[in-house]
């Protein structure tokens, strides 16, 4: 099924059967610290609140559907990550999970980087004040004008994807007089899924250069001869949603041995590499991710000992979390606007939103949890499936999840864990407009992406 191909979903489709229900939670009212924001409880009127603000009083004032961003949280995910891997190693936070002004404002407070894969992305940095040197930028197929515009701002790494990346940067970092210091993303040979790693097929894909048949070798040599670059490391990333650090180790085995071949045909040790981002996260209570402090001590160890091995000095580190940082910091709320009983299947719960705000289900049949916010409830639990408002019949946001049988039009409920690759991926189908993004922190709640609006929409039409 091709729905199952892609890694980054957090299980793939083909773990549970079709239309499988494990056991209704004990109490539908819980609300699992695993997967919702820090700040996040239950009030003793059973109304959520976050940030100590009710979610009625944020539907009231902003609307749904609304991804509600618990900033507390993302701060301390953020310092967390920063004082897990100290002052001898660097975190860059992967804007396309989600960026915003403000958020680039809290990873610059928080003592973070930013890795950043498009000229808008760079330009969102740019704009609220990131350091360029601490803005790494990625991508396979960077435009000239994004390069140049990289260059011009000081970026403190480009990415170097592809040959004729290699040449593009070092022809328009000398127009501009500039030596622009580099990485060379590599494939290692991994492919890192939820549960299992894959040692064949993952080449078989567009990103980096193989280390296979000595090209990730010949990409260096060209490199390290041209005089607008300065390599200064590897790159590597094995994919997305991953809780086993196995596949870690083969990357970092596999990088630290380029290094060592670089040692011994160029004289030369690379100072840094970077191990890429795809930490997983708790979509649902079944997943549980590790702490970043074990993260950090685990990478740390596995590099340190292959470069024990090589007689290698140590390179300095880095880190590309996305998800993991701002994943289970927000919820999308939505007003329950439908509720249809199929019997013998399960009752399908509509609400304002859907595909167009969540493409994760879709796309990868990702899962997700939801609870019912607005109130608590005492009724039994029902089979539900929470669908969108989307003309279409995949426009599924949570597909198997147990709701309280007295659920009615008018509820709001709550999917967690939608902070990483929601609003980042969200369109305009059915020109349905955008959420917005509200942050809370103490008690105070604004809004840092406004609404779309069907004004917005038209403008862009020019007719
Ligand atoms: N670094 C690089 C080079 C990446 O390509 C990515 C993700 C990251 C870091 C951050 O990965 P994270 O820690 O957030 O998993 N849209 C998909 C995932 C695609 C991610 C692509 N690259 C999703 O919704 O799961």
């Amino acid at each position: 099924m091709s729905r199952s191909a892609h890694p980054a979903g957090p299980r793939h489709a083909d773990v549970l059967p079709e239309g499988h229900y494990s056991a209704p939670p004990a109490d539908l009212n819980a609300l699992d610290g695993k997967v919702w924001a820090q700040t996040v409880s239950r009030d003793d009127h059973g109304v959520v609140a976050v940030g100590g603000i009710p979610v009625t009083r944020l539907a009231e004032e902003f609307g749904t559907p609304a991804y509600i961003l618990d900033e507390t949280d993302f701060r301390a995910r953020a310092r967390a990550w920063r004082t897990a891997f100290g002052h001898d190693a660097d975190v860059f936070y992967a804007g396309k999970a989600f960026l915003s002004r403000a958020v680039v404002r809290w990873l610059n407070e928080e003592g973070l980087n930013l890795d950043v894969c498009s000229g808008g992305e760079l330009a969102t940095a740019l704009s609220a004040g990131m350091p360029a040197d601490r803005i790494a930028f990625h991508g396979n197929n960077k435009s000239t004008d994004e390069i140049r515009r990289a260059v011009e701002a000081g970026v403190g790494r480009i990415v170097l994807d592809s040959f004729q990346e290699i040449v593009r940067v070092a022809h328009i970092a000398r127009e501009l007089g500039r030596r622009q210091r580099v990485q060379i993303r590599v494939t290692v040979g991994v492919e890192a899924h939820t549960h299992e790693f894959i040692a064949t097929a993952h080449e078989d894909q567009k990103f980096g250069i193989p280390l296979a048949g000595g090209q990730a070798a010949e990409a260096v040599r060209r490199a390290l001869q041209l005089d607008g670059l300065e390599l200064i490391g590897i790159h590597s990333h094995i994919g997305s949603q991953i809780f086993d650090m196995s596949g870690f180790e083969v990357a970092a085995h596999r990088v630290v041995g380029l290094l060592k071949d670089i040692r011994d045909e160029h004289g030369v040790e690379l100072p840094e590499i970077d191990l890429g981002g795809g930490l997983g996260i708790a979509y649902t209570s079944d997943d549980d991710p590790r702490e970043p402090h074990e993260i950090a001590k685990a990478l740390t160890e596995i590099v340190t000992r292959e470069c024990e091995a090589a007689r290698l000095r140590t390179p300095r580190i880095s880190v590309e979390p996305g998800r993991a940082i701002v994943g289970p910091t927000a919820f999308t709320l939505y007003e329950v606007g439908t509720v249809k009983p199929l019997d013998g299947l399960r009752t399908y719960v509509s609400v304002d939103g859907g595909m167009s705000d969540n493409i994760r289900t879709a796309l990868y049949d990702a899962e997700y949890s939801v609870a019912l916010v607005s109130r608590s409830s005492d009724a039994a639990p029902m089979q539900a499936r929470v669908v969108g408002k989307h003309c279409e019949s995949g426009d599924i946001v949570v597909k198997d999840a147990f709701l309280p049988a007295d659920l009615a039009p008018g509820d709001l409920i709550a999917v967690p864990a939608t902070g990483a690759y929601c609003r980042s991926m969200a369109s305009n189908y059915n020109h349905v407009t955008r959420p917005p993004v509200v942050a809370v922190r103490d008690g105070v709640a604004r809004v840092i992406v406004r609404r779309e609006t069907e004004e917005d929409l038209l403008r862009l039409d020019v007719g």
